[in-house]
C-alpha cells in the first residue's frame, strides 16, 4: 500500500507578533531544520470510513470518530473530507511525528495541521493548492489561538519568508542577503491562546495606548522589511531589541525571556527579542557570524534549554526561490 507523506517546517516571527492580530504588518520566516511529518496509509483490512490517528509525541492513538469535536486533528480530518467532498472513504491510519518542540512558539500546531491536510488530501486523490492548505489550517488555528491573525499557517504552508498583513494578499519577503538567527528555547511553554486573549483584554480596556504600541511595532516591521530587502540584515538588531521592549510593555515577556535577550545583547548580538506568543517559548538572536558559538554558550548558561541555528533565505521549502 503506498503511503502519502507530507512535511511542514517550524516558524519564527521576526517582528510584529501580537500587533499583527490588530492589522499591523509582521515578518515571519520558516525554520526548515525542524519539521512535522504526516503519513497516511490505507488500511484495507479495517471497515471503510474509519480512521486511526496516531501522534506519539502527544500520547495520542485513537479512532478519529472518538476524538472530541474540537480536537485539532479531528478538525483537520473533517475539513479535508468537506473540502474533497468525501462522504465515504477507505479506512486509513494517520501518523504524525515531529521534531518541532511543542508550545515553544515555533508553530508546532500549524505545522501539524498543514502536514496532515496535505497528506490526507493527497490520499483522497485531491491534492490541494497551497492557498487552500493554508486556509484550512487557519480554521484549525482558531482552535489553538481563538483569534489568530493567520500568520503561522501562512508562513508554514508557503514555507518561505513573508511580510504578512491580516486579510490582505500575501507578500513574499525577499531576503537579498541570507543571514543566520539563533533560536534559544527558554524551556517554559508559551501559552499563545492565553497571551493573545490577555492582550485583547488590555487593548479593550485602553485602546488608545495599545493601538499606539501596535503601530510602533508595525513601523518596526516595515523598517525591518526594507533592511532585509535592501541587503542590510545586520541592521535589524536594534529593531528587534526595540520590538522586544514593546512586547514587554504589552505584558507578554517574562523575567527569563528578558534575561536571555539581555545576555545576548551584552555578549555581542546585534539584537534579540522574544518570538511568538511570549511568556515562554523562544528568544531569537541576530548574531555576528563570528560570535555564533560564544552566544550559544552564553544563552545556554543563561538558562536556554536548546539553541537552534537557522538560516534565513528566500528559498521556498528549502529550494531556491
Ligand atoms: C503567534 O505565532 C503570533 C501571534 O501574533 C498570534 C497570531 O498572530 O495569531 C502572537
Amino acid at each position: 500500500m503506498p503511503a502519502f507523506t507530507a512535511t511542514a517546517p517550524g516558524k519564527v516571527i521576526l517582528c510584529g507578533e501580537h500587533a499583527v492580530v490588530y492589522g499591523q504588518p509582521a515578518l515571519a520566516v520558516p525554520v526548515m531544520g525542524v519539521r512535522t511529518r504526516a503519513v497516511v496509509r490505507a488500511e484495507p483490512q479495517r471497515p471503510p470510513s474509519t480512521a486511526r490517528i496516531q501522534a506519539p509525541q502527544i500520547d495520542l492513538d485513537d479512532e478519529w470518530a472518538h476524538l472530541p469535536e474540537d480536537h485539532p486533528l479531528r478538525r483537520c480530518v473533517s475539513l479535508v473530507f468537506q473540502e474533497c467532498g468525501a462522504r465515504q472513504f477507505p479506512a486509513f491510519r494517520l501518523r504524525l511525528t515531529s521534531t518541532i518542540p511543542i508550545a515553544a512558539g515555533l508553530g508546532s500546531g500549524a505545522a501539524a495541521a498543514v502536514a496532515t491536510i496535505r497528506a490526507l488530501a493527497a490520499f483522497l486523490g485531491h491534492p490541494l493548492p497551497v492557498e487552500r492548505v493554508s486556509a484550512l489550517a487557519f480554521e484549525v488555528e482558531k482552535l489553538h489561538h481563538g483569534t489568530p491573525s493567520g500568520i503561522d499557517n501562512t508562513v508554514i504552508a508557503y514555507a518561505q519568508p513573508i511580510y504578512y498583513r491580516k486579510d490582505l494578499p500575501l507578500e513574499r519577503l525577499k531576503v537579498t542577503r541570507p543571514f543566520s538567527l539563533l533560536i534559544a528555547d527558554s524551556g517554559v511553554p508559551s501559552p499563545t491562546a492565553l497571551t493573545v486573549a490577555e492582550v485583547r483584554r488590555r487593548w479593550e480596556a485602553d485602546k488608545e495606548k495599545y493601538e499606539a504600541l501596535f503601530s510602533a511595532m508595525g513601523e518596526i516591521a516595515r523598517a525591518a522589511r526594507q533592511l532585509i530587502e535592501g541587503g542590510e540584515p545586520e541592521q535589524l538588531g536594534p529593531l528587534m531589541t526595540q520590538n522586544h521592549a514593546l512586547l514587554r510593555e504589552i505584558g507578554v515577556s517574562s523575567p527569563k525571556l528578558d534575561r536571555l535577550v539581555n545576555v545576548a545583547c551584552k555578549m555581542g548580538a546585534y539584537g534579540a527579542k522574544l518570538s511568538g506568543g511570549g511568556r515562554g517559548g523562544n528568544v531569537i538572536v541576530l548574531s555576528p557570524e563570528d560570535q555564533v558559538e560564544s552566544l550559544i554558550f552564553a544563552l545556554t548558561e543563561a538558562g536556554a534549554v536548546r539553541v537552534i541555528v537557522t538560516r534565513v533565505t528566500s528559498a521556498i521549502g528549502g529550494r531556491r526561490a
